[in-house]
């Protein structure tokens, strides 16, 4: 079969910036398209945050200075590519100062909707001004949602997109980009109003996801559990009516973990490497993670770790009824990463001060840490509110860092309930979201804890598991041909 060329387009790449899975995501994902001999061309942002000294960037020719129109503003964009790490393929910047000099990825700043419309505008341009016919344009997320509806309206004169197919992928539908309807001009959407969701218009207000969810040609999200929960009241946020209509294009793929990245027997990152047959360097990074925290180190204690954005999705508000108790009761030491709401941050902080021997808090975005977390932590906790995958979970598993996680979206996926009369399972779930019922999950945890061959069993088990990309690759593509089969 012929290769496809994919635009797959997006506000993070991993390595360039991230801030969550998404990043992660789509650098595996083009990657395996890319091994695989299909012609991919991943667009981002050239955020001022960008370490570029750390990347060698080309200009793209004819792509400089091109003038874009946004209702009256109007701004100039040029493109720079630079090789996806350990790929065959070329990420490609938008530069765009005024709008992408920023502090952050993402800001509060009124302008944030022409910083992403211009992006998904930038990344159609940068076809058009090189003449490459995507057969596929792959939107993620709110940010590049708007892409199917462009195609359909700015850029419906131009041939070179006649056989382009779109898919966009829900990573979470809790964050839709609703801006004000007065963005309209901004956006170059002010004659298509008969397009857009008219009760929205009425309340003077524009959905960027939702207006995707219209437009796309397929939808798929990151795992089966997520695709059903968001066409129900509890996790839909508003747009499950929308997506019980689209239900026949609607598809739940699970996401994948990078070998590339996350693999304990090559981890870079981590000081101590080791395999499911020789765990003799998990307890070397277990020991020397607790020294470089000031831990009290103890074979016996278990280290449960925690890497997260810290925001009410992740579930952080069941910690404080039993975090205190835990740790007074049980044998057990807690290493916290993350960033995020302040409220969340400061109780860590406190939490961190009540226990100093047992509990360290890191408050910022590390991911050397992140990595070292998973190889050193004996349990790994993310209680989440809803997740419509997770990447740590798998990364646990396959640093033998047992999840104990809340039975949701992708989480319920990936991790299988351990059994001890049977030996078999992965993980420990729990369902109520409350904070009994989490603790009855950690208690259960440490129950298999304190038997050592039991847990070793489990922990084999769990670095058994194999959620490659080579084989989700798979699903994506049997989706792009399904939606583009001329090129067959
Ligand atoms: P989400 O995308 O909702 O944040 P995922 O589990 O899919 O959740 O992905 C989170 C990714 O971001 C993981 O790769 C995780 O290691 C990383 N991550 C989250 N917070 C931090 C942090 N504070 N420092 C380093 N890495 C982090
Ligand atoms: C989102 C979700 C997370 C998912 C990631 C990548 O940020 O919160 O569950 O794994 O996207 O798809």
């Amino acid at each position: 079969m012929d290769p496809l060329k994919i635009l797959l387009v997006s506000s993070e790449v991993t390595p360039f910036a991230k801030t969550g899975g998404l990043a992660d995501v789509v650098a595996a994902l083009a990657r395996q398209l890319g091994k695989l001999g299909h012609d991919v061309r991943v667009v981002m942002p050239y955020y001022g945050r960008l370490r570029k000294s750390e990347y060698a960037f080309e200009s793209v020719e004819r792509v400089q200075d091109v003038p874009m129109r946004c209702g009256e503003k109007r701004y100039w964009f040029s493109v720079s590519r630079s090789r996806l790490p350990k790929s065959n393929l070329d990420v490609y910047f938008v530069r765009c100062p005024e709008l992408f000099d920023r502090e952050g990825i993402y800001t509060q700043d009124p302008d944030e909707h022409l910083r992403f419309a211009l992006l998904s505008r930038a990344a159609l341009e940068l076809c058009q001004w090189t003449q490459w016919a995507p057969d596929v344009v792959h939107a993620n997320d709110w940010h590049t949602a708007l892409m199917p509806l462009y195609l359909r309206t700015v850029y419906a004169w131009d041939k070179l997109f006649a056989r382009t197919r779109t898919v966009l992928t829900i990573h979470n539908i809790g964050y839709q980009g609703v801006v004000s309807s007065e963005t309209l001009r901004d956006l170059e959407l002010q004659n298509e109003r008969r397009l857009l969701y008219q009760e929205d218009l009425d309340q003077g207000r524009l959905n960027f996801l939702k207006t995707g969810i219209l437009y796309a040609n397929a939808l798929t999200t990151v795992s089966k559990t997520y695709a059903r929960e968001i066409q129900g009241e509890e996790h839909g946020m508003g747009l499950q009516a929308l997506l019980r209509q689209r239900d026949d294009s609607l598809f739940g793929i699970v996401n994948g973990v990078d070998h590339e990245e996350w693999n304990p027997r090559k981890d870079p990152l981590i000081p101590h490497k080791f395999s499911e047959r020789d765990l003799r360097g998990k307890e070397a990074n277990k020991k020397a993670l607790c020294e470089k925290f000031g831990l009290d180190y103890d074979p016996r204690a278990a280290l449960i770790g925690c890497v997260s954005r810290l925001t009410a999705q992740k579930g952080f508000e069941l910690l404080p009824d039993i975090l205190p108790v835990l740790l007074h009761r049980e044998n057990v030491r807690l290493v916290v990463l993350g960033s995020g709401e302040e409220r969340y941050e400061n109780y860590f902080n406190w939490l961190a001060g009540a226990f100093p021997t047992k509990v360290a808090f890191k408050a910022g975005f590390d991911n050397p840490l992140a990595h070292w977390i998973e190889a050193a932590s004996d349990m790994f906790v993310m209680p989440s509110r809803y997740e419509p995958c997770g990447l740590n979970q798998m990364y646990s598993l396959r640093y033998g860092s047992i999840p104990i996680v809340r039975r949701t979206g992708g989480l319920a996926d990936t991790v299988k309930p351990f059994d001890s009369a049977t030996g078999e399972g992965t993980g420990f779930l729990f369902d109520e979201f409350t904070p009994e019922a989490l603790y009855g999950a950690l208690q259960r945890a440490l129950a298999v804890w304190r038997d050592e061959s039991a847990w070793r069993r489990l922990v084999q088990n769990a670095m058994r598991e194999n959620f490659s990309w080579e084989r989700q690759v798979e699903h994506y593509l049997a989706l792009y041909r399904r939606l583009a089969p001329a090129q067959r």
